[in-house]
């Protein structure tokens, strides 16, 4: 995946956000699974929380950028097995897990719908799919002023919390938080953005001109506040095998 290839080697030092999230998705994470799977691992930040906390378990580790998942590797070397593999098209070849997790992955999903299906397939009777993402309420005053002044925002849409795409069949809760990130101004903001790798629009996104552009950043020249709606969820498959 470009931007975070591109970005893999300095991502964790601007990820404090990312930080954040793991850290309270890891806090939330019990049981003792014996195979687990995470979808977006980037440079292995929860990953590596994940080896800390169940050092009994498999660790298979996958991500879509190659440069990402060869960070990940340098974490934790041969603590856990990696694979390049789209989250959205789990291979179910991998047999079955009893956690699958994953932060700040989701919200970069076409068919949040479908992977939630698709995954919740490949958890173990009891297995837990337990993950953070980011809920539509994220950038609301970055979304708002694209909107005021009859913009298109390249931003992408995520999913509501009040009308997320639960898989059917499965035991399913959420919380939601908002973390706020302080910017100097909102070039601040989209610096921080490209810093990460995450700078990348929908593909039918046209750049606004400089022009625009510059009225844009305008509204937010004595600073930006960038606020995060990041939903924990935990989709639980019950312990019975269905026929
Ligand atoms: C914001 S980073 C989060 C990385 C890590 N989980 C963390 O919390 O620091 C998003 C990660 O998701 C990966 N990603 C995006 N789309 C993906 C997909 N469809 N399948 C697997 N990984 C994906 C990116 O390559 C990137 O490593």
């Amino acid at each position: 995946m470009k931007g975070f290839d591109e970005q893999a080697a300095v991502y964790d030092s601007v990820a404090h956000v990312q930080a954040q999230v793991v850290a309270r998705l890891a806090g939330r994470l019990a049981g003792c699974p014996k195979r687990i799977l995470e979808i977006g691992c980037g440079t292995g930040l929860l990953s590596a929380q994940l080896a800390a906390r169940f050092p009994q378990a498999e660790l298979v580790l996958t991500d879509i950028s190659a440069q990402m998942l060869a960070q990940a590797e340098r974490r934790l070397g041969a603590r856990a097995t990696y694979g390049f593999m789209d989250g959205q098209w789990p291979d179910v070849a991998l047999g079955e897990f009893d956690l699958i997790a994953s932060s700040l992955a989701f919200q970069w999903f076409d068919d949040l719908s479908g992977a939630l299906e698709r995954l919740g397939a490949m958890l173990a009777p009891g297995g837990v799919l337990a993950f953070a993402t980011l809920g539509s309420k994220s950038f609301a005053a970055w979304r708002r002023a694209h909107e005021e002044m009859g913009l298109h925002c390249g931003l992408r849409d995520y999913a509501a919390s009040e009308s997320f795409p639960w898989p059917v069949g499965y035991a399913c809760r959420f919380e939601a938080e908002f973390i706020e990130e302080m910017h100097a101004d909102g070039r601040g903001f989209i610096r921080g953005m490209k810093e990460l790798g995450a700078a990348l629009s929908p593909p039918a996104h046209r750049p606004l001109g400089p022009g625009r552009f510059r009225a844009l950043l305008a509204r937010f020249s004595s600073g930006f506040t960038a606020q995060y709606e990041v939903i924990y969820a935990e989709i639980r498959r019950g312990n019975r095998k269905t026929i």
